[in-house]
């Protein structure tokens, strides 16, 4: 028997998870969760296989779960919450730092902090502004209506990435593949297995290359410093690597894509954006929050029994932080189903919390800013080429998004 998504179970009265979003308000989180948060704020859920797991809707239960390290981000446990076949797939292949808890955790994401600082962004700056520029005369060269998703969303965090690892821009079509069929819903186990696993044999072929051959980059300095010295395995870098990848280009396209629409839907912040450009930051973070794209939250199992807002968490279970739901939790935020570009919103949990938090957050916020900034200069007039309700969204996928977004000018 199939159940309906956000039906209540007939057997035990769970709700099964995760929850799409409404059709008909996409940018709401679902009612259920609403009502879950008012009602029940730690609750159990029931996910597509069976596995019942503590939802958190609250911004404080989400903020002490994710900052408590007795709560483990390792997927080979038992009770570790999956959202499909595909994902689950990758429960003992996914070797990468976001799946450790520490030490090995905070060892390998301190290799990357410095490449992330904020000095070290504010340095890319010049190179991003280039992409953007070139992105752009590109979606003018290619004559209105144009696909915003493909010509500027995808193409400038993939430029950024493929820099920075330095990939050559020829290989990122099969890259952009691999991220797509990882993180598609509807993507089979076998399709996953198969992507990351030539993925993994690509990147053992780079760092090979390397080895003999070592360049000016990152990759060759952890190659010198960690896999020669034997502090780190060729392989194991390689998962790092594929990591950094995956996660830095689909996350930042979909929020460039969203960013442009919200600012299409509303001409008065748009407006005050064109005005005055030191606000774009703050009306940003308000997007980050507004969207909340990671929407079925983040996974995490209980170590040892814990106490979360009043529930006691047994060790070995499943827990999921609803980041959507914290990111509109009224007790944090005033009129929160309200888009306000005047709210103090950088406190929002779109790129997580506690010892995991986006390492990217920094790279990504430079991105969106210069990307909505040269945008909204050189196209002054830009608009939707199809009716604002005809927008397709992806309200089941591991993010919300649009994949395509077809605009004019
Ligand atoms: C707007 C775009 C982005 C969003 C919404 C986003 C969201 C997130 C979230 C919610 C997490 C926490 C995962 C967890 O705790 O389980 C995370 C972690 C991570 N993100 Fe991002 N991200 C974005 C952009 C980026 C970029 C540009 C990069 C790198 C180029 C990146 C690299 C990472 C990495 C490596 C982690 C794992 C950190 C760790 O486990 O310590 N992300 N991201």
């Amino acid at each position: 028997m199939t159940q309906a998504p956000g039906s209540e179970c007939p057997f035990k009265g769970l709700s099964s998870y995760p929850i799409p979003r409404d059709p008909a308000c996409p940018f709401e989180p679902p009612a259920t969760i609403t009502r879950l948060r008012h009602e029940h704020p730690v609750s159990k859920v029931r996910l597509w296989d069976g596995n019942e797991v503590w939802l958190l809707t609250r911004m404080s239960d989400v903020r002490a779960m994710l900052g408590d390290d007795r709560f483990s981000s390792q997927s080979v446990h038992e009770h570790f919450p999956t959202w499909s076949a595909a994902i689950k797939a990758q429960k003992t292949t996914n070797t990468s730092f976001l799946r450790k808890d520490k030490p090995e955790h905070s060892y390998e994401r301190k290799l990357w902090q410095a490449f992330f600082a904020p000095a070290n962004i504010a340095a890319l700056r010049p190179e991003i502004q280039g992409l953007v520029d070139h992105a752009i005369d590109q979606m003018i060269a290619a004559g209105k209506p144009v696909d915003l998703c493909r010509t500027l969303a995808l193409a400038v965090p993939t430029g950024v990435i493929s820099k920075l690892l330095g990939i050559p821009e020829s290989d990122m079509p099969f890259i952009q593949n691999v991220g797509t069929t990882r993180t598609g819903i509807n993507s089979t186990p076998q399709a996953v297995q198969k992507s990351l696993t030539d993925l993994h044999a690509y990147w053992m072929k780079r760092i090979q290359e390397r080895l003999t051959n070592p360049g000016d980059d990152l990759i060759s300095k952890l190659i010198t410093e960690e896999v020669k010295t034997g502090h780190t395995t060729a392989e194991n870098l390689a998962s790092m690597s594929i990591l950094v990848l995956l996660a830095g280009f689909g996350t930042t396209a979909d929020m460039i894509a969203m960013s442009t629409l919200v600012l299409l839907q509303n001409p008065q912040t748009l407006a005050k954006l064109k005005a005055d450009a030191s606000r774009t930051p703050a009306i940003l973070d308000e997007i980050l929050r507004y969207t909340s794209i990671a929407q079925h939250g983040l996974a995490r199992v209980a170590l040892e029994d814990i106490e979360i807002g009043g529930q006691l968490i047994r060790a070995g279970e499943g827990v999921v932080a609803n980041l959507a739901s914290a990111n509109r939790d009224e007790e944090f935020f005033s009129n929160p189903d309200r888009f306000d570009d005047e709210r103090e919103s950088r406190f929002h949990v779109a790129f997580g919390s506690g010892s995991h938090v986006c390492i990217g957050a920094p790279l990504a916020r430079a991105e969106l800013q210069i990307v909505i900034d040269t945008l909204f200069r050189r196209l002054p007039d830009l608009r939707l080429a199809v009716p604002m309700d005809a927008v397709k969204y992806r309200l089941e996928h591991l993010f919300f998004g649009v994949d395509e977004l077809l605009v004019e000018w």
